[in-house]
């Protein structure tokens, strides 16, 4: 498929076929009304070991077996920091697309811009273009696939993935700790962490009730932070999957979305979140996800099962195999229900 950029269609008056969802898949809540149903946890003591720290613990833990994701502010990122990266990505999709398609990473390239859905060739597609490049293990830099372009990018994002990290790796603690582990054991666990930013950007849509910027999933990975705009889009779900939710956005504040490993280290104690991301007409919509990951070879497993307790996993496999059984499930999934149709 040629190279494209999704900017470009945001004045059509109506969506092409390829990015309209079937009814079932569609958006049932606007992405404008806010539900505050989301533990909101401030950061601000967790450093000291008074009854403070006890207390955000407390929290945490809970909001990760209620729900899976929680928003956290006092997190201790510089919000000047914070602000940069917002408008520096902002400034990126707003270059002209020949700009951005110096990046393209289409054809199995590793990092760049990509309009999402040519990522695995979906059937119908995400309304989101991102531009994403990978940051840690830092032997794992190819600069040559981070942007150039708006100047000083690179710098401020070199800062922002160090202080991500940092705050992953904070939170991870707190959940070792949780499991009755030594506070290192998660990131120990994921070997030597691997560490993706995705910036999503969702132009404005021409009939947003009938696609979705993202659809729904949980990640992959160990635990995500996500820094999303004032607009609202991102949804999570409760009830065992049946309401969606709006998450109400927070300014400042990180999205903090555990994936599929943290389920399973967990020994499905901790969730993994399913969530989607709907866009709309009136304005584009930018996030920034931070990912977390084991590295491809370390071995997932349980690293707690508590007495009475089964194995979630029948066997130990390593992240990449535990990666393409998921994607695997994923296509068979959407090749059934085509042929249902
Ligand atoms: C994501 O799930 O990676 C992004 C969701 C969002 O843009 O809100
Ligand atoms: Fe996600």
């Amino acid at each position: 498929m040629a190279p494209t950029t999704l900017t470009a269609l945001a004045g059509e008056k109506t969506l092409q076929s390829k990015f309209i969802r079937d009814e079932d898949e569609r958006p049932k809540v606007a992405y404008n009304v806010f539900s505050n149903e989301i533990p909101v946890i401030s950061l601000a003591g967790i450093d000291e070991s008074d009854g403070r720290r006890a207390e955000i613990c407390r929290k945490i833990v809970e909001a990760c077996e209620d729900w899976g994701i929680f928003q956290v502010v006092d997190h201790g990122v510089d919000a000047d920091l914070v602000s940069d990266m917002t408008r520096l990505a902002r400034e990126f999709f707003a270059l002209p697309p020949e700009e951005k398609l110096r990046f393209d990473m289409t054809g199995g390239k590793k990092g760049g811009f990509i309009v999402s859905s040519h990522l695995q060739g979906e059937a119908v597609q995400d309304w989101r273009e991102i531009v994403t490049y990978f940051s840690y293990p830092i032997r794992a830099r190819d600069y040559s696939r981070w942007p150039d372009k708006p100047e000083g990018w690179k710098a401020v994002t070199e800062s922002y993935s160090e202080k991500l990290m940092g705050l992953a790796c904070k939170l991870l603690e707190v959940l070792s700790e949780a499991m009755d582990l030594d506070k290192e054991a998660l990131t120990k666990a994921c070997v030597d962490m691997d560490q993706k930013v995705v910036v999503n950007f969702y132009p404005k849509c021409p009939e947003p009730d009938l696609t979705l910027g993202l659809k729904r999933h949980t990640d992959p990975g160990t635990i995500t932070l996500l820094l999303q705009d004032k607009v609202g889009g991102l949804q999570a779900t409760r009830d065992g999957g049946k309401t969606w939710i709006t998450v109400q956005p927070i300014e400042g504040a990180f999205v903090v979305n555990l994936g599929d490993h943290g389920h399973f280290l967990s020994n499905g104690r901790f969730k993994n979140a399913d969530h989607q991301a709907v866009v709309n007409s009136n304005s584009s919509r930018l996030s920034i996800a931070t990912f977390q990951n084991p590295a491809p070879d370390a071995i997932v497993y349980p690293l707690k099962i508590r007495d009475g307790e089964k194995s979630v996993l029948e066997a130990p496999m390593t992240f990449a195999e535990m990666y393409k059984k998921k994607m695997s499930k994923d296509i068979e999934l959407a090749r059934l229900k085509k042929l249902a149709k």
